[in-house]
């Protein structure tokens, strides 16, 4: 499993299973570390368990055996450092950006100058400054899973989950916002575990990729990917990248041995 530096990961799966019915294991034990400021995606076919597995690191679901440890703490349910976006966009269509944004702060108090001069400041980030004012069905799709990170983002969590955040977009778009996402994440050294499809999507971003296997979701490797940061689009056309992509479609089955 991961390499242990002594210190305390920032996350740590330890033999996490779960079963939605006794007949049916959706995810085997698995036992992995992300360690603070790293990048890990997972990818896997669909129905190998990744969101699942994110559910439960999010606390949103309870797992059958194992413990989710957050800093050395053990988590057991929606913790407000840990920032999630889902597979579909859960906007709320009649708050604006800026109001979609300010929500996870109003749920823990008041709204103040503070908050709003935050939010305007993730809706720069994000590139949505002048959409403030927009409501989400006036957003393209681009645009709506910007403004959910934005959201995801505002509590400043210390672990930013993302379930195929760009699923849905087309290519162009999904490239543009996965350098968004990189500038983000080492801007703020941002510690975030992804799950995509997408195994190219997986070693541009990641520092570390995990395959999960099916029934029932497993680990079936772990792979480093060591190409340099910062990266821009054109690593994806390196020797290094092709290698370490060619491996995670072997272990999934998708290169004949
Ligand atoms: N609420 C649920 N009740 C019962 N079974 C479920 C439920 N959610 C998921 N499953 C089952 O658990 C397994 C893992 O599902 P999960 O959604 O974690 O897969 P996934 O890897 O995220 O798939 P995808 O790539 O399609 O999103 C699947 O066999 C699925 O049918
Ligand atoms: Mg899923």
């Amino acid at each position: 499993m991961s390499p242990q530096s002594g210190s305390l990961p920032l996350l740590r799966v330890e033999r996490v299973s779960h079963d939605y019915t006794p007949a049916t294991p959706a995810l085997a034990p698995v036992t992995f570390d992300v360690a603070e400021g790293e990048f890990v995606c997972i990818v896997g076919t669909s129905g190998s368990g990744k969101s699942t597995l994110l559910r439960i690191i999010g606390g949103l679901l309870q797992p059958s055996t194992g413990v989710v440890w957050l800093d050395g703490a053990r988590a057991t349910e929606p913790h407000p450092q840990i920032g999630f976006v889902f597979q579909k966009t859960n906007l709320m269509p009649w708050r604006t950006a800026l109001d979609n944004v300010l929500l996870p702060l109003e749920l823990l108090g008041a709204i103040g100058p503070t908050q709003h001069s935050q939010a305007r400041a993730l809706l720069e980030l994000v590139g949505l400054a002048d959409f403030a004012d927009a409501y989400p069905a006036q957003l393209s799709g681009g645009m709506a899973q910007r403004l959910v990170l934005a959201r995801a983002l505002v509590r400043h969590p210390r672990l930013l989950l993302l379930d195929e955040p760009f699923g849905a977009l087309d290519a162009l778009t999904r490239e543009r916002l996965n350098l968004e996402l990189l500038r983000i994440q080492t801007g703020q050294r941002q510690t975030v575990v992804m799950v995509t499809h997408s195994i190219n999507e997986a070693v541009f971003l990641a520092d570390r990729v995990l395959v999960l296997g099916e029934q029932p979701g497993r680990i079936l490797a772990e792979i480093g990917v060591d190409l340099p940061r910062p990266r821009n689009l054109a690593v994806m056309g390196s020797e290094k990248f092709g290698a370490i992509a060619t491996e995670i479609r072997r272990h999934i089955g998708l290169v004949e041995e």
